[in-house]
């Protein structure tokens, strides 16, 4: 079993989908856990479901594309909870548009999300973390970026530019901190299909694009290119996370563990 008691656990992006798994997973491995989300009505309920069960959970209001929410999201945690060991950085947009359709708009709403704010996350998390900071003791860094970051898919350039930035920052921030000697390890996940709203959002954006059918064909399709003829769970994710929010994983640091039934190695 993975004992993070006595740790303590910022995520974001945490009303629903793989970050309110994640949530659930560290709270019920002991970890206190602050949530943030947009969605304060669902973000609430995830914190108090998670309470009911006997763990320790706070939700904060959280855009992710605000330094100042930022600032209040770390100290919800050290204020809250007395430190910060973890922080996911899972909040994410998804978008899909052929490239010769893409507006500067659009693109600067995704890449706000999905790059500066887990830019600006590391910047105020690594404040807190490193020795001589609020909470002082090293940690872990969890960065969500997908498949996406990793192989092509057509309709997906703005998110894939995304996703292939958080691959990388992931890599330079572990190199980074760890010369540093701040005891900070950072590391990101890379899932397949997820069963989560944006995973749902994106079989139907998929077939506005005209690349399928309907929704079920997307799906049936989606799923094949899967080896393991399966598309994922918020669970799978979350399974991961644990590992990498807890001590058994102390010797990984800007490694990318990929969760995707075999799809990229097809
Ligand atoms: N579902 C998939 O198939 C899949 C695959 C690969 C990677 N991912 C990545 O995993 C992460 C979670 O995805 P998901 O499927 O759970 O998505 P989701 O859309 O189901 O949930 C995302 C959550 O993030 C919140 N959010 C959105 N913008 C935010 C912001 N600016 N600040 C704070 N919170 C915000 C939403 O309110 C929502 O609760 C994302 O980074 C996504 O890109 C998902």
């Amino acid at each position: 079993m993975i004992d993070l008691n006595g740790k303590v656990a910022a995520v974001t992006g945490a009303a629903g989908g793989i970050g309110a798994e994640v949530a659930r997973a560290l709270a019920m491995a002991g970890a206190r856990v602050v949530l943030g989300d947009v969605q304060a009505e669902r973000g609430e309920q995830v914190a108090q479901q998670i309470r009911d069960a006997g763990g320790q959970a706070k939700f904060v209001v959280h855009d992710t594309s605000n330094e100042d929410q930022w600032i209040a999201f770390i100290n919800a945690a050290l204020d809250n909870f007395g430190g910060l060991d973890i922080l996911v950085n899972n909040a994410g947009i998804e978008q899909t548009c052929f490239l010769e359709n893409i507006t500067v708009a659009d693109i600067q709403k995704l890449l706000s999300v999905n790059v500066t704010g887990v830019l600006i996350g590391h910047k105020h998390a690594v404040r807190a973390m490193k020795p001589g900071g609020r909470a002082g003791k090293g940690g872990s860094i969890i960065n969500l970026s997908s498949v996406a970051g990793l192989i092509g898919t057509p309709g997906l350039g703005v998110y894939s530019a995304s996703k292939g930035a958080v691959r990388l920052l992931t890599k330079a921030a572990a190199v980074e901190f760890g010369r540093l000697g701040y005891g900070i390890r950072v590391n990101s996940i890379h899932p397949g299909l997820v069963e989560t709203e944006m995973g749902e959002k994106l079989l139907n954006d998929f077939v506005s694009l005209g690349m399928f059918k309907d929704r079920d064909d997307a799906y049936t399709q989606m799923k094949a290119a899967h080896p393991l003829g399966i598309t994922g769970l918020p669970s799978d994710i979350a399974n991961l996370a644990l590992f990498l929010a807890s001590d058994l994983s102390r010797w990984m640091s800007g490694a990318e563990l990929v969760a995707d039934g075999a799809m990229t190695v097809s």
